[in-house]
């Protein structure tokens, strides 16, 4: 056990409520308890105070239309440009000279931009991609690491209301292709590479690779990132380097194309339970009132601050609160391109004292990693400037939550604990820090304004201290609008569950975002984790169905089964179940194939951490894989739960000593 963390276990181990300090209080964003009454009160006019924080071309009248459901729409009659929000408006403000992106790269080389610099570049870019062809409500795909001008060309995109669909470039080749084809995206932005570890990766080659499967013809525009380490890829016939693109728009300027608020800002791919990812549709007006609302009253960004999010920008957590929740508020925000352990375990300590940052959010997974290595790399720098301390992406054990308010926040920074999912665009559940008593392990109550309840199956509510499944009954701005160009399967996949799918009053239908969840006396929601087969590993979402059919591609493998087990890291790891084709061998070199097979299909966050070779699955008589037992055994329990459904039940003993713990 590292030095420290016996004291630490003494005295904060029996605390199960903290608050916000006097000097926290009294400079919060958001410090009246009445909140929550007026938001309820005044439901949904209340949300106008999120519009508020929005400069619009042209106000809306109504806040809320809610004929439809489950086709909300938000602020509808208003228009406004989400990059003349982020932008324009914080100079014309007097604030040219603020820094807007704060960069950093993994070697230590650094980039800044005010408000000023990224008003240039965001134009010439703008105007480089209109002249490729780029037309209001075409998809471009955005396949970038952390460097500046991924946030430079989402807001690019947002300038000429040509919405961008942003992929994770940890994401395979073959993902990037999945998702442009069924975008019909014809534009692609992508970077030659980035350092990782010291190494300069070539990404350039995975995009060419991507493109190749691509049906449709594409212009690339082409990051150069790396220089003289890149890895000598010549630039084909429709390939074009940013850099020449920007040079030739030097002083351009391009009018912010006026958008309806609910014409579509981006699309975000996510998991679902099925093997195809999910388009999740956000909008102009309601996400981004949603992103810099949330920003203000729980992250409680002021101007002045040096905020940072240390997620990617290739998640819904880069899109909401790197780039548009900060933004909009006029803040100055940092991007990292690199890993936290590189070259030393101190490097985002070392970051948050050379920033003097001010707000920090990361994910739990990330805390866990940083308790492991030990205090003394926090210890060694002086965090004293930071003021707030945020977690998103899973749930939070309540000794990683003390953990980082004693070593990160000196017990003097509230720590929020933020649910919500790509398909929310925001914050969902948590405290206010300048309002609520902190309950280490529980996210929180709802926000002002959001109607969360836990339920039994049949949709009642169930007592204080039960496991049930989370539902939202309300709508809120910030919300997803469909899944691209498939509206039954938004129905299906959100509100079949718990509505009355044949009402039009927008009482009777309730989202139901998957996840399991227990409430306590002071309302207070606890997460418990997906209650689909989706699983959650070091904060990423995974579906075992898209890691099982890049499992079953492989050569050999006849059928798999892929469940989370507990990881005390990763919070969940990838174990698949896999059996072979007659004539394929359970070798060693069988396992890295499949390994591989993930790689290439998802990338390598989806990496199995044990491939068990099986004759069988533990299937029940209709033949449905019984996924929580290899989920038990995956989490090495001795104890199974009922296996007497099974048809096959002696293969379980078999598989149970398979599996490494
Ligand atoms: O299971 C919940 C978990 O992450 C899921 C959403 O994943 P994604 O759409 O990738 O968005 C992650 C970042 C917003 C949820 O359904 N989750 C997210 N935040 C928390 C959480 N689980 C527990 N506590 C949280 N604070």
């Amino acid at each position: 056990m590292a030095e420290g963390d016996a004291e630490l276990e003494a005295r904060l181990a029996e605390q199960e409520a903290f608050e916000p300090s006097d000097d926290f209080v009294a400079q919060a964003n958001v410090t009246d308890e009445g909140i929550y009454e007026e938001f309820e009160e005044n439901w949904p006019e209340c949300w106008d105070r999120a519009g508020d924080l929005l400069d619009w071309d042209s106000e809306y009248t109504q806040t809320l239309d809610d004929s439809n459901p489950p086709f909300y729409k938000w602020f509808s009659d208003g228009t406004l440009n989400a990059s003349y929000n982020c932008i324009d408006r914080h100079i014309e403000n007097g604030e040219k000279n603020r820094v807007a992106i704060k960069w950093e790269g993994e070697l230590g080389d650094t980039r800044t931009y005010t408000y000023q610099d990224l008003y240039r570049e965001v134009n010439e870019f703008a105007a480089a991609l209109r002249d490729l062809g780029v037309e209001e409500d075409d998809v471009v795909t955005l396949y970038m690491p952390m460097v500046p001008e991924l946030p430079i060309a989402m807001l690019a995109c947002a300038r000429l209301g040509a919405p961008h669909s942003v992929v994770f470039a940890g994401f395979s080749a073959e993902a990037l292709a999945t998702r442009m084809q069924s975008a019909d995206s014809e534009y692609l932005v992508t970077c030659d590479g980035y350092y990782r570890r010291g190494d300069a990766l070539d990404h350039l080659e995975k995009a060419n690779e991507g493109l190749e499967s691509v049906d449709h013809d594409t212009e690339t525009v082409v990051v150069d990132r790396l220089g003289d380490a890149g890895h000598g890829h010549s630039l084909t016939e429709n390939q074009y380097d940013y850099d020449e693109l920007v040079a030739e728009q030097s002083g351009n300027r391009i009018e912010p194309v006026e958008r309806g608020a609910e014409d579509m800002l981006f699309l975000m791919y996510t998991s679902g339970t099925t093997g195809q990812p999910k388009g999740v549709k956000h909008t102009t007006g309601g996400y981004l009132a949603y992103a810099a609302w949330t920003a203000h009253s729980v992250l409680d960004i002021e101007k002045e601050d040096t905020y940072w999010c240390a997620a990617d920008i290739g998640w819904i957590t880069g899109h909401s609160y790197i780039v548009y929740g900060p933004l909009a508020l006029g803040t100055t925000t940092v991007m990292y391109e690199g890993t936290p352990d590189y070259p030393e375990r101190d490097r985002l300590w070392e970051l948050i004292e050379k920033y003097s940052v001010d707000i920090f959010y990361t994910a739990p997974t990330a805390i866990r990693a940083f308790m492991k290595w030990g205090s003394k790399f926090p210890e060694s720098r002086d965090l004293s400037s930071l003021r707030l301390l945020g977690t998103v992406g899973e749930p939070i054990n309540p000794r990683a939550w003390k953990w980082y308010y004693k070593h990160i926040g000196d017990e003097d920074c509230p720590v929020v604990d933020t649910w919500w999912q790509t398909e929310t665009g925001g914050m969902m559940i948590t405290t206010l820090p300048g309002i609520g008593t902190m309950k280490p392990g529980s996210a929180g109550p709802p926000l002002p304004g959001i109607d969360a309840n836990i339920v039994d199956t049949n949709g009642e509510k169930v007592e204080a201290g039960r496991a049930g499944y989370l539902t939202v009954n309300k709508p809120w701005p910030g919300m997803l609008r469909t899944l691209y160009k498939n509206d039954e399967r938004f129905i299906n996949e959100y509100w079949a569950e718990y509505s009355d799918l044949d009402s039009d009053d927008a009482d009777d239908w309730v989202y139901f975002p998957e996840d399991g969840a227990k409430i306590d006396d002071d309302d207070y929601i606890t997460i418990l984790g997906r209650v689909d087969d989706v699983i959650n590993v070091s904060g990423h979402r995974l579906g075992t169905m898209e890691i099982e059919s890049a499992i079953v591609g492989v050569e050999g493998v006849a059928e798999a089964a892929v469940v989370g087990g507990n990881h005390d890291v990763k919070g969940e790891a990838v174990y698949a179940y896999v059996i072979l084709e007659d004539g394929y061998e359970g070798s060693d070199e069988m396992s890295q194939r499949i390994v591989e097979g993930v790689e290439d299909g998802i990338g390598p966050i989806a990496r199995p951490e044990q491939v068990i070779f099986t004759p069988e699955l533990p299937k029940t008589r209709s033949g449905k894989i019984m996924r929580r037992l290899l989920e038990e055994i995956a989490n090495g329990e001795e104890e199974l739960g009922d296996t007497t459904t099974l048809r096959n039940p002696e293969i379980v003993a078999d598989i149970q000593q398979k599996v490494q713990k």
